[in-house]
């Protein structure tokens, strides 16, 4: 990444919190995705397999980064018969992952710094995981790396809600509701604390796609899931 130590030290200890929170919470991860999201989290899952399924050429090569236990590898696989490769950094979730679906490749390994050659992919998709990385900018880079020319990214994330009522609704229902059921049941208020907080911080839809644009993406463009609660962004790697 070409950092300095003090940097090199952030990101390190950004990671090591965020794969010690996911492997507290790995056992009961499912769980609560379903019923803090009312099963709607399947339904967003899927619409990343809808929108790239006409744009990839048959079996793609797909690399899922920040696969976790693999709800959405699986869907690529089911849905457009995609040679899926997971990754993610937490053993733990990787474990569940191998568990529910063992016909799926799983890596341990970093987004930050992924074990693949450059032009690897057709599609490289990451949900709900970029969120959870030291830096969204470097992260989108390294993304754009492994792709082929013109392969896709697809980016599934929670959003900003766009309509102002509703938005106030998410977010009492976020700061308050949400880490307080997600602790009962992880017994980690904390990552279910860690969840709105990040969520609050990430970059709105439009600023995403900007950012996906100074990465090295073409044709960008997002769809709104659930009026804004999710976001899904797609973009083309471009040549510089
Ligand atoms: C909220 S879960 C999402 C899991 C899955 N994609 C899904 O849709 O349910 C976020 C995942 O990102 C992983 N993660 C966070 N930072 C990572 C990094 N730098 N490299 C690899 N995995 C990372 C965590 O271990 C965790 O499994």
């Amino acid at each position: 990444m070409g950092l300095t130590e003090p940097d090199r030290e952030r990101v390190e200890e950004h990671a090591r919190q965020v794969r010690e929170m996911f492997a507290r919470i790995s056992g009961r991860y499912d769980l609560l995705n379903h019923l803090l999201s009312g099963n709607i989290d399947k339904r967003w899952r899927r619409s990343v397999t809808r929108k790239l399924r006409p744009l990839l050429p048959p079996k793609p090569k797909v690399l899922d980064v920040a696969c976790g236990t693999g709800d959405l590898s699986s869907a690529l696989f089911e849905n457009i018969g995609a040679q899926v490769i997971g990754l993610d950094f937490c053993r733990p979730m990787l474990e569940r992952a191998a568990e529910k679906a063992p016909e799926l490749s799983l890596i341990e390994g970093d987004a930050l710094q992924l074990p693949f050659a450059d032009h690897s992919f057709d599609a490289v998709t990451i949900g709900f995981g970029l969120r959870n990385l030291a830096s969204v900018e470097h992260g989108l880079r390294e993304l754009r790396r492994v792709l082929k020319p013109d392969g896709w990214l697809a980016v599934l994330e929670f959003s900003h809600p766009v309509v102002p009522g509703f938005r106030a609704l998410v977010n009492r229902y976020c700061m308050r509701l949400l880490p307080w059921i997600g602790g009962m049941i992880s017994s980690s208020r904390s990552a279910y604390q860690y969840l709105p907080d990040s969520i609050s911080r990430f970059p709105d839809q439009q600023r995403l796609a900007k950012l996906m644009t100074e990465a090295g993406f073409a044709e960008v463009g997002f769809e709104n899931l659930t009026a804004g609660i999710a976001a899904l962004h797609t973009g083309r790697r471009k040549e510089l």
